[in-house]
């Protein structure tokens, strides 16, 4: 009996399920994709989740889900190495890109910027009980910082100063695993990013960036081919996410602050 009552449960769950499938479906394939370019490998803004179909999830990718639904359109999300994003939005290969990326002014002769959605800093990640505790003590380390990056920009221009050993490599997660493995003794990335590691794993720590006294900022942007009319289309909603509570539901949910 109580198998039955479960079986006809199960049926019509199931019914229920493909309703809503069929109606989804038949509504989505109407609606025009946007093609967004990431690099999963910077949670949590962005990462391959691989307890989950290796589904790309983080902070990023929600933002640009609540913005492509708000405009009407289907999110379909291509994942390269950062360092050739630019290159993807100059050949249109892809609509936008969100990778916790700068807008910067050498970028911006390139490409177009949303207005900040995120401000983050520069920070150093170490292992834990290094003697690494300054930027001074980064001379003559091996310093890993992703290709492309802001990160990278910085270490060379500190590099003048305080002389390391800069390696630049295409994937921050597979940095930090040579890190853990002492293959490298720091790495340049954000705050954000490094709480994720630092808040989960007792041996990893981190330290501000502080370069000629100052704080390093990274604030974060949406990039656009130029003169894509989805620029004010998207700063249009990050505006509206700011004052109805969306966006800081979903700070919330994906970073962690200290
Ligand atoms: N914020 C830095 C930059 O703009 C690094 C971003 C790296 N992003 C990533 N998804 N790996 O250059």
């Amino acid at each position: 009996m109580v198998k039955k009552v479960g079986f006809i449960m199960m049926a019509l769950l199931l019914v229920v399920l493909s309703a809503c499938s069929s109606s989804g479906s038949s509504d989505s394939s109407k609606k025009k994709t946007i093609v967004m370019g990431t690099s999963a490998d910077y949670p949590p803004f962005e990462n391959v989740d691989t307890k989950n179909g290796n589904k790309i999830v983080g902070f990023d990718l929600d933002l640009a889900k609540y913005v492509a639904d708000k405009l009407g359109y289907k999110l379909e999300v291509q994942n390269q190495d950062f360092n050739g994003l630019i290159a993807a939005l100059n050949s249109k290969k892809v609509d936008f890109v969100m990778a916790g990326m700068v807008d910067t002014p050498k970028r911006r002769q390139q490409v177009d910027f949303s207005k900040t959605y995120y401000q983050s800093y520069q920070v150093v990640l170490t292992r834990a009980g290094t003697n690494i505790k300054t930027m001074n003590d980064l001379k003559g380390k091996k310093v890993g910082v992703q290709l492309g990056t802001t990160q990278e920009t910085l270490a060379k221009k500190v590099n003048k100063t305080i002389p390391m050993k800069i390696q630049s490599w295409d994937k921050l997660n597979e940095m930090v695993e040579a890190m853990r493995t002492k293959k490298l003794d720091a790495i340049i990335t954000v705050d954000t990013v490094a709480y994720g590691y630092t808040s989960k794993d007792k041996n990893l720590e981190q330290f501000k960036a502080v370069v000629d006294g100052k704080t390093q900022y990274d604030p974060i942007s949406a990039a656009f081919p130029k003169d894509s009319k989805l620029t004010a289309k998207f700063n249009k909603v990050f505006k509206e996410m700011e004052k109805n509570g969306k966006k800081d539901e979903l700070v919330k949910k994906w970073i962690v602050n200290q």
